[in-house]
C-alpha cells in the first residue's frame, strides 16, 4: 500500500465493471450522433482513457485543461488553460469529469461552452459528492456517489500525488489538510 493511504473505498474491479456499463449506455445513446467526448484534465485523464475504450461507436476525443485557484474548501475562480481544438457548433458534447464536488468547475464550463452553440451538453462523472454541491450541476451519467470525504486515486490527486492508483482510496487524516480543517 502507498504511504499515506488509509483504506480502499472502491476497488479497481468495481471501477472497471461500472465503467464498462457506462460505456455500454453511452454507446447506445450516442450512436449516430455527431459528438465529442471531452476530457477535463488533469483529473479525468485516467477515467477518460478507460471509458473511451468501452465505447463501441465512432467517437472523437478532445480535452480541456482547467485550473481552480484557492483551497479545496475555499475554491477560487475557474480558468480554462487549454481550450478545445475541435469545432463545437451543432455537435453533442459529453463532458467527462473525475468528480463533481461543489460543482463550480462544471457549471462554469457548461455556461462557457453554451456560448459556442453546441447541439447539446451532457456530463459524465465517475464520482459525485452531492452533499457538497453549491452550483446547480447534475451528472447525466454517474459512476458512483461518494460521501463527503477527501479521496485520491484513479485520476484524483492530493498535491499532484496518487493519480495513478488503480482504485479510489481515503488518505490518513494526518496526511491531508482537508480532513484536519473539518
Ligand atoms: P468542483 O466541482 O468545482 O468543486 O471541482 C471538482 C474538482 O475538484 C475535481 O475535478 C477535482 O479535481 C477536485 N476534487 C474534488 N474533490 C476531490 C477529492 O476528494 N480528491 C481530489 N480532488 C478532488
Ligand atoms: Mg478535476
Amino acid at each position: 500500500m502507498y504511504s499515506g493511504i488509509e483504506s480502499v473505498l472502491i476497488s479497481a474491479e468495481q471501477l472497471q465493471s461500472r465503467i464498462k456499463e457506462l460505456g455500454r449506455q453511452i454507446s447506445a445513446d450516442y450512436a449516430d450522433k455527431n459528438w465529442l467526448l471531452v476530457g477535463i484534465l488533469r483529473g479525468a485523464a485516467i477515467f477518460l482513457a478507460d471509458l473511451a475504450r468501452e465505447i463501441t461507436v465512432p467517437v472523437q476525443l478532445d480535452f480541456l485543461v482547467v485550473t481552480r485557484y484557492g483551497t479545496h474548501d475555499q475554491p477560487g475562480e475557474v480558468k480554462i488553460i487549454k481550450d478545445l481544438d475541435s469545432s463545437v457548433k451543432n455537435r453533442d458534447l459529453l463532458l467527462v469529469e473525475d468528480v463533481i464536488d461543489n460543482g463550480n468547475t462544471l457549471h462554469f464550463l457548461v455556461e462557457t461552452l453554451k456560448l459556442k452553440n453546441p447541439r447539446s451538453i451532457k456530463i459524465c462523472s465517475l464520482f459525485d459528492k452531492p452533499e457538497r454541491r453549491t452550483a446547480p450541476v447534475k451528472a447525466d451519467y454517474l459512476g458512483f456517489p461518494l460521501p463527503d470525504r477527501f479521496v485520491v486515486g484513479f485520476g484524483l490527486d492530493y498535491k499532484q500525488k496518487f493519480r495513478n492508483l488503480p482504485y479510489l482510496a481515503t488518505l490518513n487524516p494526518g496526511s491531508c489538510t482537508y480532513e484536519k480543517e473539518k
